[in-house]
């Protein structure tokens, strides 16, 4: 079967690495692809949906698979599904569930989903008599898409309310920021969960513990996420049941319910307070990078599990997974994430090659442009993923940092404790 994937990432390139070893895979196309995806197949310079799927309908791509949310809010899967195309990916109404936080606040609400207490306003007198009735810390997000920023946690009601201010002025995020959700701040530990689903059925993965700033011990500004590992060992059978029965049941009926199924990669940002897992946001697509520690712990066909998300088969799938933990990396440019870096060689030592090495642990790339002769340059900001497989995390996670240490660009950066809650 041929496969397209959107998208240009570290999470983009591990789908299509790990779909490369499912025998059933023929051709894989990205679009657009990063600098590295063109060794796994071939990248698409079309970014327009209908042009997108010509170009499927053309070369008999039978699975379009979405990574990141901007195509999947803009109505992507709309626009392949009217044309009878399988995608794998929640609808434009359903992606809601990410691109508005008061869409997914109220939705939760409505379905009596555990989540921190909050109100959504576009008034600012609204907004400060709501944070006088809660202790600092207090969490204040704007409503729609702001690449991962859009949260500010302060430390001070005064702060709160600076950040309100900014916000609804529209000078910290335009429009994104015209109607905002002030929360009550929870004290726990995060987890990343991933449930996939077809509309109708759904499959959990080992959850994940992604790290989202910049230094050790969390320490630094928030990032996109500087590493994660999974499965973590934090999360037992009850976390499990609950998060099935309070969370992910209701929010899949609920969905049904309203009239947009879920079909696609629920990702649940969890903060588990006290045993219980109180949702803090929803994503509908996977984590980056939890995604490149994800996939290679499955164990059954990936194509199969993409596909009959795609065509609601999903209850005719038994997956299962490899006894192993996976941790990942995150090299980063030197200025990363305040500004961009110049572009800078990557040399990668030779022993990664090594067959008995490679099978330990590999390379995700992402934020990577091929130059001349070949070469590989880092241009983004999260360059690439050094992901580690072992039998224990602190294997895993020595694999990983083993990778690190063969990997060479100028400037390069990355935490040294990625892990570290585990061990
Ligand atoms: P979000 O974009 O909603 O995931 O928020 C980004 C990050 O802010 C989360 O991953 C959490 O670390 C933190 N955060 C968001 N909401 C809360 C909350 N209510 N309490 C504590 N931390 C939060
Ligand atoms: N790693 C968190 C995210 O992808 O949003």
């Amino acid at each position: 079967m041929n496969v397209l994937i959107i998208g240009a990432g570290g999470r983009e390139y591990s789908i299509g690495m790990a779909l490369k070893k499912d025998e059933k895979v023929d051709r894989l196309y990205f679009a657009p692809g990063n600098g590295a995806t063109d060794e796994l197949g071939e990248n698409l310079d079309i970014s327009d949906f209908n042009a997108l799927a010509d170009f499927c309908e053309k070369n008999n791509i039978e699975l379009t698979i979405v990574g990141p949310e901007a195509p999947l809010v803009a109505g992507i899967v709309d626009v392949f599904e009217a044309r009878g195309l399988n995608i794998f990916g929640p609808s434009a109404e359903a992606s809601q569930l990410e691109g508005s936080k008061i869409f997914m606040k109220n939705f939760l609400a409505r379905h009596n989903v555990p989540t921190a207490k909050y109100i959504e306003t576009d008034s600012i007198e609204d907004a400060y008599r709501f944070i006088m009735t809660l202790d600092a810390p207090i969490v204040v997000k704007a409503d729609g898409l702001c690449g991962g920023k859009g949260v500010i946690i302060a430390q001070t009601h005064d702060e709160a309310k600076k950040a309100v201010g900014e916000m609804l002025s529209g000078d910290s995020f335009g429009d994104a920021g015209k109607s905002i959700v002030v929360e009550e701040f929870l004290d726990g530990y995060e987890l990343s969960v991933f449930a996939l689903c077809d509309g109708e059925d759904y499959v959990v993965l080992p959850a994940a513990q992604d790290h989202k700033r910049l230094l050790n011990e969390d320490k630094g500004p928030n990032t996109g996420g500087m590493g994660a590992y999974a499965p973590t060992p934090l999360v037992n059978d009850e976390i499990y049941k609950k998060l099935d029965e309070r969370v992910i049941v209701p929010t899949l009926e609920g969905m049904k319910a309203e009239g947009m199924p879920f079909k696609g990669v629920l990702f649940i940002g969890v903060m588990v307070v006290d045993n219980e897992p109180i949702v803090l946001e929803y994503n509908v697509r996977f984590g980056d990078p939890e995604c490149e520690e994800l996939m290679p712990l499955i164990k059954s066909s990936l194509l199969d599990l993409f596909y009959k998300g795609a065509t609601n088969d999903l209850k005719s799938l038994e997956i299962e997974f490899y006894d192993k933990y996976a941790v990942g990396v995150v090299m980063a440019s030197k200025d990363y994430p305040y500004k961009s870096s110049a572009p800078a060689e990557i040399i990668v030592d030779d022993i990664v090659h090594d067959e008995i090495f490679a099978e330990h642990a590999h390379i995700s790339y992402a934020g990577v442009t091929r130059g001349d002769e070949g070469k590989l340059y880092a241009t983004g900001g999260r360059v690439l993923v050094c992901v580690g497989l072992g039998d224990t995390i602190a294997e895993a996670q020595q694999r990983a940092y083993l990778l690190v240490g063969q990997v060479h660009f100028a400037g390069k950066q990355c935490r040294t404790d990625i892990a570290y809650q585990a061990l």
